[in-house]
């Protein structure tokens, strides 16, 4: 059996379908008993644990073939005084107590990673778990397309796409995140001895320009992007979380002009989803949307 982190999450859900596809079965993680119904009717066993705690979690981990973790970004609030080191530390307790066969591990691309930032969450994240006794792959992944769902929405009604990521024409590593799900569920298959790190990136890099014209065709509309100046994020991102900064670091790395470089003897797959497929999607969720 399989355990699944953020299984009601954009990637979590994928590796979750991917694996019952394969007839493989799944414990499902979840932090609260109302969202168990959904995956138990799939099939899943459901286990219900908050990632920050680590005796709860090593059970959830415990006895299982593989392991699917990750650093939730936008549900950690900051007042109940974990940050998200301490969330680390908790992924770490219930890996090494619960002793799953083998780990994956969602990350980040390195050009995705603020060096200016004092603590950096993935940086963290990787080296404490890369302490681990067993099999463990890192899945590095691109800027998610999905991460523009917001201001897809609000370009649906304005004709203007928000964007977060300058400037407008420089094209930035972009994946699907059912692509990085996929990815995550064949690793979980595979059998692996030590660390391995693996790069996931879709099929072509885009720009928030490009984002823009392919979000015009889907709404058979033009579409223009504007970039949003970096001083009023603040007021945007009100929610003032750990995982706030985290997804903040990550916008000002890859606005620092971080370019993405192929790291030499990185196991390297390329997504399939092209940018529109995602679009397509994010605009039928919009316009459905109450
Ligand atoms: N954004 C990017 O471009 C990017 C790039 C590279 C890597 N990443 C990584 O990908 C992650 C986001 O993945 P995603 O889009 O699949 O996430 P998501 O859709 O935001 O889902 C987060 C999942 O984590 C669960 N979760 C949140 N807080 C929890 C808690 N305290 N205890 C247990 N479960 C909890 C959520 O459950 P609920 O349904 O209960 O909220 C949900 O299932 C980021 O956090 C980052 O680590 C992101």
């Amino acid at each position: 059996m399989f355990a699944v982190t953020g299984i009601t999450g954009n990637v979590g859900s994928v590796v979750a379908r991917m694996l019952l596809a394969e007839r493989e079965d799944v414990r499902a993680i979840v932090r609260s008993g109302a969202k168990s119904t959904e995956w138990e009717e799939q099939g899943c066993e459901t286990f219900v644990a908050d990632i920050r705690d680590q005796h709860a979690l090593a059970k959830a981990y415990s006895g299982m073939r593989g392991a699917f973790v990750m650093l939730p970004m936008c549900t950690l609030e900051d007042d109940d005084g974990f940050n998200l080191n301490d969330v680390v530390d908790s992924i770490h307790y219930a890996l090494r107590e619960g002793k799953p066969e083998r780990v994956v591990c969602l990350s980040t691309l390195q050009s995705l990673v603020d060096k200016s930032a004092s603590s950096n969450a993935f940086s963290y994240l990787e080296s404490k778990l890369g302490t681990l006794p067993m099999p463990l792959a890192f899945v590095r992944s691109a800027w998610y397309v999905e991460n523009s769902a917001r201001e897809v929405a609000e370009a649906c009604e304005t004709g203007v796409l928000r964007s977060f990521l300058y400037p407008l024409d420089r094209a930035v590593p972009m994946i699907a995140t059912a692509d990085v799900g996929r990815v995550i569920a064949q690793t979980l298959c595979e059998t692996w001895s030590g660390k391995r790190t693996i790069e996931v990136v879709g099929p072509a890099q885009v720009s928030p320009n490009e984002l823009a014209k392919v979000l015009g065709w889907v709404l058979g509309r033009e579409i223009n992007a504007e970039a949003v100046p970096r001083e009023r994020w603040e007021q945007i991102f009100s929610a003032k979380t750990q995982s706030t900064n985290l997804y903040i670091q990550m916008l000002d790395a890859l606005n620092a002009g971080s370019a993405h470089r192929e790291v030499a003897g990185i196991d390297r797959r390329t997504g399939h989803i092209h940018p529109e497929v995602v679009l397509n999607d994010l605009v039928a969720r919009a316009l459905t949307w109450p």
